[in-house]
């Protein structure tokens, strides 16, 4: 055993309960009244980050602060950029939960906390490992820098300003992103692909104040009704979007990609099980995967109109919302998506009520290239932690600063999500499995020596010139 793994066996118990302090800070980024958690968290991970002789430093925005860090410079060594985020998401339905979401607990091999996944446990992971180069080693073998965040769960805007204003204090050779998942328990990934975001609200309103629905049932526009039918117009039985254009910049998957998607070992049947349904629906003539992660979806995330309490109340709710978003694919334009989206819902709004859209957020998707020395150097890392090695697949979720690194600091991008499908991001009792936080810790570690061995411009030097 070399003395970096005996140091990251002895110090397990150690890195569980840092990650459970973190994990007690409720940093929810949507929740106004959690100002003061976000900034504890912030505070935290400047100080976890310093505490490993980085020069740490928490940077205000006019959101929720960025922490940035970097190590002192290793001449002749590329540098890797490590982005997270601290924040996470609403933990409700409270009732659901086994163990309160800002309690960890750990039951049967995993740690069960708001962000235990999403991203503190993921995040942690690259700031053990740096922990570990220092206990063990002379010095470190490349330039790392860090820059987390709070706001990604709401759309990275403070950290999109900040990279237009101060990108160049980002410069980097790759960007190393662990906040994601596995394919499946034993099987890593690298993933390539990450489908963008659109979220808007749609607040109909119609009488002025709630009306008897036999009285008045028939001769006004009940905005529940009138929200149902919006929301349903805009998609059709199969999920196929309605909105005129919406397809229009969507590129095809090649056939190539088709065949190695298809050439995943995924069992359709055993993924619907585990979500407890007997079958699923989506757009015909594409895979499952096809459909997860690389066809733009529809879905409303939370409806809000009428009687919610027990009992039955016969009432016309003078106004209804809902919260819906598209997950959109490389090309779709999230603009442009938002003025066909106002367009068609206009054209769609019965007499009687009145609209109004807000748009929440939105980012684009991003494919990056396979074809990168840091991708090879990432996958001998986890082939070396995780004993097998990676298998390469795109994700249909969204991290809303990819794109912006990708075009700013012109670097590529290793998505290395340490994760399981089942982890529960989002959703009550989020885990994060123990064997996979120190797996991704080992990952990392090894990622900073490959990564170190390639020296600097290896990029430039393993492509052919531009042209
Ligand atoms: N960790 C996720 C992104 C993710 C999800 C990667 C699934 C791989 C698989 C990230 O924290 C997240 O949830 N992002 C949001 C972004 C949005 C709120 C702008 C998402 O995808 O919903
Ligand atoms: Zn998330």
């Amino acid at each position: 055993m070399t003395r970096m793994e005996q140091y990251l066996d002895e110090h397990r118990g150690r890195f569980e309960e840092e990650l459970c302090q973190l994990l007690r800070i409720p940093s929810i980024s949507a929740d106004p009244g959690c100002s003061q958690d976000i900034r504890r968290a912030a505070q935290w991970v400047a100080d976890r980050l310093g505490r490993l002789g980085l020069a740490a430093e928490i940077i205000e925005t006019s959101g929720h602060p960025l922490i940035y860090a970097e190590s002192e410079p290793v001449e002749a060594a590329p540098t890797a950029l490590v982005y997270g985020h601290y924040d996470v998401q609403p933990p409700d339905p409270l009732d659901r939960w086994i163990s309160p979401p800002f309690e960890p607990q750990i039951r049967d091999g995993s740690i069960y906390a708001r962000g235990a996944t999403d991203d503190k446990g993921q995040m942690l992971t690259h700031i053990l490992s740096v922990e570990a180069w220092r206990a063990t080693q002379e010095r470190l073998p490349l330039n790392l820098r860090f820059i987390i965040e709070g706001e990604e769960e709401v759309g990275s805007s403070a950290l999109a300003t900040f990279l237009d204003e101060h990108g160049d204090r980002l410069a980097c050779d790759c960007v190393v992103i662990s906040d994601g998942a596995q394919f499946g328990p034993g099987q890593p990934a690298i993933t390539y692909g990450l489908r963008g975001i659109a979220y808007y609200e749609l607040r109909l309103q119609g009488p002025r104040r709630d009306l008897h629905s036999g009285s008045f049932g028939g001769t006004v526009t009940n905005p529940a009704n009138a929200l149902t039918r919006m929301l349903a117009a805009l998609s059709d039985a199969e999920g196929r979007i309605q909105i005129p254009g919406f397809y229009d910049d969507v590129v095809p998957l090649s056939g190539e990609e088709r065949r190695r998607l298809a050439e995943l070992p995924f069992d359709e049947d055993r993924f619907y099980r585990q979500l407890g349904v007997s079958g699923g629906m989506g757009e015909a003539g594409y895979t499952v995967l096809e459909r997860r992660w690389a066809r733009p979806t529809y879905d409303i995330n939370g409806l809000t109109a009428g009687y919610q309490g027990d009992g039955a109340k016969t009432v016309i709710p003078a106004s209804a919302a809902a919260k819906f978003s598209f997950r959109l694919v490389p090309h779709q334009d999230p603009e442009k998506i938002s003025r066909g989206l106002e367009a068609f819902l206009r054209s769609l709004c019965p007499p009687g009520i009145q609209m109004e859209l807000v748009v929440h957020h939105g980012s684009p998707a991003t494919v990056v290239s396979l074809d990168s020395p840091y991708i090879q150097a990432a996958a001998r890392a986890i082939e070396a932690a995780f004993g097998r090695p990676p298998v390469y697949t795109r994700e249909g979720g969204s991290i809303p600063i990819v794109t912006a690194f990708h075009h700013k600091l012109k670097a590529d991008t290793l998505l290395l999500g340490w994760g399981q499908d089942d982890d529960n991001a989002h959703a009550p009792n989020e885990k994060l499995c123990l064997a996979d936080f120190h797996r991704g810790i080992r990952a990392s570690a090894r990622l900073w020596e490959e990564l170190g061995r390639l020296g600097k411009d290896s990029r430039q030097a393993s492509r052919p010139p531009a042209s």
